[in-house]
């Protein structure tokens, strides 16, 4: 059976006094919440790893990066490797968010290396894709979503896929207070599925944990994860608080 799964992203929030703090805020929340069904996840910047690591329980929470190098090491100043992260206590990192495909020009070629990197390290991969709003628009949102996975993800034999979790995440949506109905959040995350079970096969399609991200809140979170196909979801902004982000994971229990 496929996990439920809530993961928390801060991006580029938080000093690392505030992340420690939030840190200690989430763990005292979740431990109180009592909900071992759902897993929990951190992804804080690179430099609060180490010390989130040692915060929190490991039992409920777990630590993710949001980024890794595509080379092991060497001469790529200000990157970090995929070893290092797991080095802090890590278990996860976030690839391929569009924050990072638009902004920083990751290719679904880049994003093959990062993974190859990421597996070759143990790490667990939290993957996204997700269309534009011109895409969505053009009726092109299926193909874009399919075509993210062939290219970034497809590479893979079924034992190193079994280390992916998918987030589906409608670019037009973060942080724009615009989520995906409930309906076309299902849509896309069964579309997922079937695409996975052509590729996969139905166990490896079934087993696969789908996150959806975009504006997701203490206030829709209950509507969204009511779908069959939705296991859990990749949160922004509402996992800047710990109350608001404890509610998503009681949501998702
Ligand atoms: O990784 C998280 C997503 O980009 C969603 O962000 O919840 O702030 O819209 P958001």
């Amino acid at each position: 059976m496929r996990k439920k799964i809530v993961a928390g992203n801060w991006k580029m929030n938080k000093t690392l006094p505030e992340g420690i703090q939030l840190a200690e805020e989430v763990n005292e929340k979740v431990k109180a919440l009592q909900v071992p069904e759902v897993k929990v996840i951190l992804g804080t910047p690179f430099i609060h790893l180490a010390e989130v690591s040692k915060i929190v329980d490991p039992a409920i929470i777990s630590i993710s990066a949001q980024n890794c190098a595509t080379e092991a090491s060497g001469a790529y100043t200000g990157e970090i490797s995929a070893a290092m992260v797991a080095s802090t206590g890590s278990t996860h990192v976030i690839l391929g968010h569009s924050e990072r495909r638009s902004y920083y020009g990751e290719t679904d070629a880049i994003l093959v290396k990062k993974v190859a990197q990421a597996l070759a390290n143990q790490l667990e991969i939290i993957f996204c894709i997700g269309e534009v709003l011109a895409e969505r628009e053009a009726g092109k949102h299926f193909e874009v979503v399919k075509s993210q996975l062939e290219n970034g993800l497809f590479q893979l034999s079924p034992e190193e896929f079994s280390h992916i979790i998918l987030a589906y995440e409608p670019v037009w949506a973060i942080g724009t207070g615009k989520t995906a109905t409930s309906a076309q959040a299902q849509e896309m995350h069964a579309f997922i599925r079937k695409v996975l079970t052509e590729k996969y096969g139905k166990e490896i399609a079934e087993n696969t944990s789908i996150l959806y991200g975009g504006s997701c809140n203490a206030k829709n979170a209950d509507e969204l994860f009511s779908n069959p196909d939705v296991d859990g979801g990749l949160i922004g902004g509402a996992s800047l608080k710990a109350e608001d982000f404890s509610l998503i994971i009681a949501a998702r229990a």
